[in-house]
């Protein structure tokens, strides 16, 4: 039992402490759901308060907004889906408060400015899309090392990041899905991307690269199920390890580049490939593909515009359009 002065100073030692206490947290995380809803209003207010979130005001829970998804027992808002709501403006930087986010959905709005660091700030980031926007100038050279390490997938398609693609997006180790197609980045496809295994997407389509090879690197993604470089300015031969690591191919597009050289033979027996398109290169050989072929669920080659591509590809349920040239 404290006697009466102990216990006023232990009282006065509680009111001087208290509000340093919770300054410091409000300042460190805000997260408590009284906190996030007013996030959700600056973020309103940041895009002009558009009549897509007319629904975001008043009094009630802001847990059942439209685009807005809280985490059961916590009350903390997990995923902020807005695709295709015509939201316009860069991300704001309220959204780096938001301490529980796991999931971020900006596809096709008009979201401009750079890519927003203030994602650094959320570390149960898992799935960011902001394809089809207006962003610009380069992705920072930290990215890799700063965004959340549980990041699966980073969809950035159709934008207009320029500068070369960072090396660091190779610490991402968990990510399954890379989309930085239809982009304007320069220099060559980082050797580093090879690092992530895991990956099963990777679209690095219509860029501006300079003229260069598949990495060598590439060997070792051997989860891949769709796998788009088409116009990349690549040449050389398409490598055998397209064949031969990567069984899961669903999906292969090389097209619109100047490949040179044959096919390798080991293509005709990936057996979950479905669309093969080729078009556009510089491709010699004879295409001898008779009897059964291992590509059984191939519903799609596209093979013209080719050098000399010559041969015959016996399988009455492919599509093959102007295979001899
Ligand atoms: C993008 O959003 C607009 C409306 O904002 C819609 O008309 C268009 O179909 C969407 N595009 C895609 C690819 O979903
Ligand atoms: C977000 O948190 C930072 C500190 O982490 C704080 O300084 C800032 O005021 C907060 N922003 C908003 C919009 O609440
Ligand atoms: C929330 O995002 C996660 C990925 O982080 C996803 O698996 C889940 O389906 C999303 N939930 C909703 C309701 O959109
Ligand atoms: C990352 O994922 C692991 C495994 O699911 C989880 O235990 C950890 O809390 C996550 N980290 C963050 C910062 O969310
Ligand atoms: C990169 O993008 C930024 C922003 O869109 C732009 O200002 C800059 O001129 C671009 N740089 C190059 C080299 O195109
Ligand atoms: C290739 O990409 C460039 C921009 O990088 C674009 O202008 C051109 O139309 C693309 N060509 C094809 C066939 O997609
Ligand atoms: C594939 O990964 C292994 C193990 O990390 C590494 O030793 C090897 O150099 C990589 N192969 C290529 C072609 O990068
Ligand atoms: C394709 O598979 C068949 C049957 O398993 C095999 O005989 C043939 O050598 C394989 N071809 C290549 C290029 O791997
Ligand atoms: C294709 O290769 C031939 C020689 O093999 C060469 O003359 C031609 O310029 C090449 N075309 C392209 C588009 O690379």
């Amino acid at each position: 039992m404290a006697s009466g002065p102990c216990r006023a100073f232990a009282l006065l030692l509680m009111l001087l402490v208290l509000p340093g206490c919770l300054l410091h947290r409000a300042a460190a995380q805000p997260s408590t759901p009284a906190d996030e809803k007013q996030l959700l209003f600056q973020i309103k207010r940041a895009w002009g308060d558009p009549s897509v979130l007319a629904a975001w005001s008043g009094a009630g829970d802001h847990c059942a907004w439209p685009y807005v998804t809280c985490d059961a027992s916590s009350g903390l808002v997990t995923n902020l889906s807005l695709p295709n709501t015509n939201v316009a403006g860069p991300v704001p930087d309220a959204i780096g408060n938001f301490s529980a986010l796991t999931s971020l959905d900006l596809f096709n709005n008009s979201i401009d400015g750079t890519f927003p660091t203030s994602l650094y700030r959320c570390a149960s980031l898992r799935y960011l899309d902001l394809s089809q926007n207006y962003l610009g100038g380069e992705l920072p050279a930290d990215i890799g090392t700063k965004i959340g390490k549980n990041l699966t997938s980073l969809i950035l398609s159709g934008n207009y990041f320029n500068g070369t693609i960072p090396t660091s997006l190779s610490r991402l180790t968990n990510l399954q899905t890379l989309a930085l197609d239809i982009n304007s980045f320069v220099g060559t496809i980082p050797e580093e991307l090879g690092e992530l295994t895991g990956l099963q997407t990777l679209w690095l389509a219509q860029n501006t690269f300079a003229a260069g090879e598949l990495p060598a690197s590439f060997k070792n993604l051997t989860k891949l199920k769709s796998f788009g470089v088409s116009n990349c300015s690549l040449k050389g031969d398409i490598p055998a390890y397209v064949a031969a690591e990567m069984p899961e191919l669903e999906l292969l597009d090389l097209s619109v580049n100047a490949f040179t050289g044959s096919i390798p033979p080991g293509i005709w027996n990936l057996t979950k490939l479905q669309t093969l398109t080729l078009f556009g290169n510089n491709l010699t050989g004879r295409v001898v593909v008779d009897g059964p072929i291992g590509a059984v669920n191939l519903v799609m080659i596209d093979l013209t515009s080719n050098h000399r591509l010559t041969g015959s590809i016996r399988k009455p349920s492919v599509t093959s359009r102007n295979l001899q040239h």
